[in-house]
């Protein structure tokens, strides 16, 4: 059989889709407000710079390397233990965990596209009501729109990754860039701009907890698609002769500069036409809204592209998070690619939907425990939990389990003198930080 592989520019973009994502646009702008702003974001950058870069390097080697899905893939990079270490590969399965609130909350935003055609809300009240009221009571509202994304979603990844998610992201990303960067010049013409650009990069140091920073480390790994294969398994489709640290280095700049653009702009709009910052997670579904409207006539134009460019960030992710399970499925199990897409996109639907039950009035009483949803418990265990387990996983896998020689003979031609940097960051920094991630959280739990 021939196997289809991305071009150089394909696995780029695909890469860039899978972390730009609803992470960059909706939730870095909300945490970054809840957590005060500058210091929060220093700290995510920093660790995106010093951990996300050094472990991106290190998915896309375990990929590129083993060629297969997740699982196989450890195991064969493994020199010893192989039957151990395939179950690393099993962090595949946080993909689809993660998509079934994803699904929803794309549902949500094909929803406001809808509707922003027509109508906008005329204060924060109205817009929290309309976002509120879809929230506890909209079953049939998310159920139909879920149901959408679930589609999509699903017929892309049953195309292949030429046909479907390379297709995809060719259309969708610059589409994506072009909007955003128009929209981004036309916050810098307004006068607000200077305070949220000081709100994002004048730290305020009193706001930054151990909270803050885990949120912070957490973050980086969503927002990169790090730590459960999702990196991994497109690389494993790169081109033959990649340079791997060109490609990373690609993705960490697209992903970091779009979510940093992202939130200048809301946070304009924002001080501008609304509310001010801190808004949580409705930040762009109550306190945008009803800023868009203040804005007149454009604002309608606005708020549609926006939700547009929103929507296209999730399904280029959404793709990701999916197809390591897809690809694990044909590869261990021999199923086709369209049953495979089918039955790990039934998973997700079908889970999805007590997802929606669990924030409905009437039912989401026997859905939240120890005053969590069950939306929010994926959340927490997949962002918080398995993603940074996971990128400890691997960062121990290339550090100190797969021999030097092999990760010196793929990557010294292309990282040079900084490769020894680099390893010593996968061996020590980013273990080291991971550990205490995970430690602050079973304190915080
Ligand atoms: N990075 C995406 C975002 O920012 C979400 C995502 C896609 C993801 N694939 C992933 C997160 C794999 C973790 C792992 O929204």
């Amino acid at each position: 059989m021939k196997i289809a592989r991305f071009s150089r520019i394909g696995f780029i973009l695909a890469a860039a889709g899978s972390a730009v994502g609803l992470g960059n646009i909706w939730k870095f702008p909300y945490i970054t407000g809840e957590y005060g702003g500058g210091a929060f974001v220093l700290v995510y950058l920093i660790t995106v710079a010093l951990i996300g870069f050094s472990i991106m390097i290190a998915e896309m080697f375990i990929g590129y390397k083993g060629r297969k899905d997740t699982v196989t893939s450890f195991e064969e990079l493994a020199p010893t233990k192989k039957h151990l270490w395939k179950y690393a590969g099993f962090q595949s399965v946080a993909g689809l965990l993660i998509m079934t609130f994803y699904s929803v909350v794309i549902g949500w935003i094909l929803n406001y596209i809808v509707t922003s055609l027509s109508h906008l809300p005329a204060s924060v009240k109205e817009a929290e009501t309309t976002f509120t009221t879809m929230l506890h009571s909209g079953f049939w509202t998310q159920f139909f729109y879920h149901s959408v994304a679930f589609v999509i979603v699903t017929y892309i990844i049953s195309r292949g990754i030429k046909g479907g998610i390379e297709k995809l992201n060719d259309y969708l990303m610059p589409s994506l860039i072009i909007i955003l960067t128009g929209m981004f010049l036309y916050a810098l013409s307004l006068d607000s701009f200077g305070k949220a650009f000081s709100f994002m990069f004048a730290p305020d140091w009193s706001k930054l907890n151990s909270e803050a920073f885990v949120t912070a480390v957490g973050h980086a790994f969503f927002t990169l698609s790090l730590g459960m294969g999702a990196i991994m398994t497109y690389a494993a489709s790169m081109p033959k002769e990649s340079n791997i640290v060109h490609s990373a280095l690609w993705v960490v700049f697209l992903d970091t500069a779009i979510a940093l653009v992202a939130g200048l702009m809301l946070f304009t709009f924002l001080y501008q036409y609304g509310s001010g910052p801190d808004k949580g997670p409705g930040l762009v579904f109550i306190s945008l809204p009803a800023a868009f409207y203040e804005m007149g006539a454009l604002g309608n134009f606005f708020a549609v592209i926006f939700f547009i460019a929103l929507a296209f960030a999730g399904l280029t992710s959404a793709v990701s998070l999916v197809e390591p399970m897809v690809q694990y499925m044909i590869d261990r199990f021999r199923l086709s690619r369209i049953k495979a897409a089918l039955s790990m996109g039934l998973f997700f639907y079908i889970i999805g939907i007590f997802v929606i039950l669990s924030g409905l009035d009437g039912t989401k009483e026997y859905l939240t425990w120890g005053g969590k949803n069950l939306f929010d418990w994926i959340d927490f265990l997949t962002a918080a939990v398995m993603l940074p387990l996971g990128g400890l996983v691997m960062s121990i896998f290339v550090g100190y389990v797969v021999p030097k020689s092999e990760a010196e003979a793929t990557l010294k031609p292309y990282l040079k003198s900084y490769f020894e940097i680099w390893y010593f960051s996968l061996r020590y920094i980013a273990p080291i930080a991971l550990f205490i991630v995970i430690l602050n959280l079973i304190g915080i739990m």
